[in-house]
């Protein structure tokens, strides 16, 4: 399992991710929702190690893979892991894509920088799993901008997957491309979940898909997790008052009924986090203590399988179990 234990990363001593902790088991899928600029992005580049020593600095009680060490891993040694045990697939394919090269010669350099040999056969087959079968042979003459977006995102997820990663952090994969492409590449990823194994952190805004596809929701706002817990709990008995506030723009848009439902006020910028609970500005239910510190995440579930950040989940039950 993915481990990550107290993340906090600093940007010009400006503390954007908090002390994130969460797990994602062995098969499963958990994602992360929150408002942009929340911190999904950078816990996922942070566990990858994606930034540069001077860029970010970067502590945390732990992140492991496994047996794997990643926290203490040298960047010789996260050679080894990107790629070959936890690959990322980027809101935008040309990020991950070189533009200079044809897509045969991407892939052939990643089986060579990971000494692996390749065999075109063996491609065209990945090429298959992610449903560009019929065109391979024309595919991996391209050059990226050369594709369209979905056949972009596509040879991204065969990339990722082909050399079989434990997991794989999906960083919004669908909100580049064409929205009628987006139930593709989500099936697509959900039947390399089931069919391969393969772990997925799923970043994402969308809390239907995130409802239909994950087994834990892990919910992000002013660098801190608020909320986290089994996709059960979360969707039918929020505790968090952003998390409830989330789910009421969410059922509005679904209602179709008046105008729609939207948070008031707006995110703070992390120059502004303060020892409080970032969401007291917008919350109809705060309190002057939460103004004064940060709340602790409070365990709700049998074994903590439900987390909410808030001095009110102290005096609320589950009702429902994850
Ligand atoms: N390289 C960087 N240098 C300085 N600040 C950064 C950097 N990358 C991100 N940030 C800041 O960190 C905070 C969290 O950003 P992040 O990209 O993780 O948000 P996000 O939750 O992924 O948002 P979105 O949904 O828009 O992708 C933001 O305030 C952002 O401006
Ligand atoms: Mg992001």
């Amino acid at each position: 399992m993915l481990k990550v234990e107290n993340l906090k990363v600093k940007f010009n001593n400006t503390e954007v991710v908090r002390g994130v902790t969460f797990t994602l088991k062995h098969g499963e899928i958990l994602s992360v929702l929150g408002e942009s600029g929340s911190g999904k992005s950078v816990t996922a580049m942070s566990i990858m190690k994606l930034y540069g020593e001077k860029q970010a600095h970067i502590s945390a009680d732990c992140i492991s893979l496994d047996d794997i060490d990643i926290l203490s891993s040298s960047e010789a040694d996260m050679q080894k892991v990107r790629g070959v045990q936890i690959a990322y697939i980027f809101q935008n394919p040309n990020d991950a894509l070189s533009p200079n090269k044809t897509i045969r010669a991407q892939f052939k350099e990643l089986f060579k920088v990971h000494s692996r040999t390749y065999n075109e056969q063996n491609v065209k087959s990945l090429l298959e799993t992610v449903g560009l079968q019929v065109e391979s042979e024309y595919i991996l003459n391209m050059y990226p901008h050369q594709l369209s977006g979905g056949q972009a995102q596509r040879v991204t997820i065969a990339l990722a997957i082909s050399l079989e990663p434990k997991v794989i952090i999906a960083d919004e994969p669908t909100s580049s491309i064409d929205a009628s492409l987006t139930d593709v590449i989500v099936e697509l990823l959900l039947s390399i979940n089931k069919k391969l194994g393969i772990s997925i952190l799923f970043i994402t805004h969308d809390f239907d898909l995130a409802s239909k596809i994950s087994d834990e929701i892990l919910i992000l706002y002013g660098g801190l997790v608020m909320e986290y817990g089994g996709k059960d709990v979360i969707f039918s008995a929020p505790q968090h008052p952003y998390t409830q506030e989330l789910m009421k723009c969410v059922n509005s848009i679904h209602s179709r009924e008046g105008l729609l439902y939207t948070l008031s006020g707006y995110a703070l910028d992390p120059s502004e986090f303060k020892s409080e609970c970032p969401f007291w500005y917008r919350c109809s239910l705060s309190e002057n203590i939460c103004k004064l510190e940060i709340p602790l995440l409070v365990e709700k579930g049998i074994n903590g399988t439900h987390q909410v950040r808030c001095i009110r989940a102290v005096e609320v039950e589950d009702d429902v179990q994850s």
